[in-house]
């Protein structure tokens, strides 16, 4: 079991395919984190929301579907999953073409980020008794709304170029730019370099480069 004193949390944010995902679970094999995507929080909403029928704009509709959802967590190796309903949506579900089109509307909604609120901060609490040194949650606002009292922050960043050729290698289709226009402007949670937070650029350096200087600002840091 570890102990609690030293458990960390540490928040990773930035754009769409700045390489938070890759980063983030290196990190967390390296230094014994539990790993959480909320971007497979916003995306598994939007999927389901858009499988019962509701358009992006009708936000009360929304609201009250939002109710009837039951979340909960599954643990998959270090990989804390979101379950809606007892079902976690198959990776390709909620990487979809009409998922990533949709995903940033639905994202803007008041509603719909508190309703993840609550359950993203408890995840601190599930990392704890699993047993888990610490906690790495990727996302937009983890710094600056969910956890801006994490131990480390950090906010990746890389040039547009090298964000679209890593989701060409991926094969998917992705509106890198749009989503990251609307995550900028919308009033609730935007997504933003946090003050205190370290930015990191990861267009020029490979993931281990990444990894490896992150690690180093980790140990200087604590
Ligand atoms: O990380 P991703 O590209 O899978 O995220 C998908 C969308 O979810 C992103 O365009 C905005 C939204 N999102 C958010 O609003 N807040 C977060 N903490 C994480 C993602």
């Amino acid at each position: 079991m570890t102990d609690s004193k030293v458990f960390q949390i540490i928040a990773m944010d930035g754009g769409a395919a700045v390489g938070k995902s890759s980063t983030s679970k290196a990190l967390a094999e390296r230094l014994d984190l539990m790993h959480v995507d909320t971007g497979a929080h916003y995306r598994t909403l939007t999927f389901a929301l858009l499988n019962a029928g509701a358009a992006p704009e009708a936000e009360h509709e929304i609201e009250s579907f939002l109710k009837s959802l039951k979340l909960e967590t599954m643990l998959q190796e270090r990989s804390a999953r979101l379950s809606v309903n007892g079902q976690i949506p198959e990776d390709h579900e909620i990487r979809s073409p009409q998922v990533n089109a949709n995903v940033s509307k639905i994202a803007a909604i008041p509603a719909v980020r508190k309703s993840l609120f609550n359950y993203q901060r408890a995840q601190a609490k599930v990392a704890r008794e699993a047993g888990f040194a610490g906690l790495i949650m990727e996302g937009r606002d983890i710094g600056s709304v969910i956890f801006p009292d994490a131990d480390h922050r950090f906010f990746l960043d890389a040039d547009e170029a090298t964000r679209a050729a890593r989701r060409a290698k991926e094969g998917l289709t992705d509106s890198i730019a749009d989503r990251d226009k609307m995550d900028k402007a919308r009033k609730t949670a935007p997504l933003i370099c946090p003050e205190g937070a370290t930015r990191v650029d990861t267009g020029h350096r490979t993931l281990e480069e990444v990894v490896n200087y992150i690690c180093s600002l980790i140990q200087i840091q604590a």
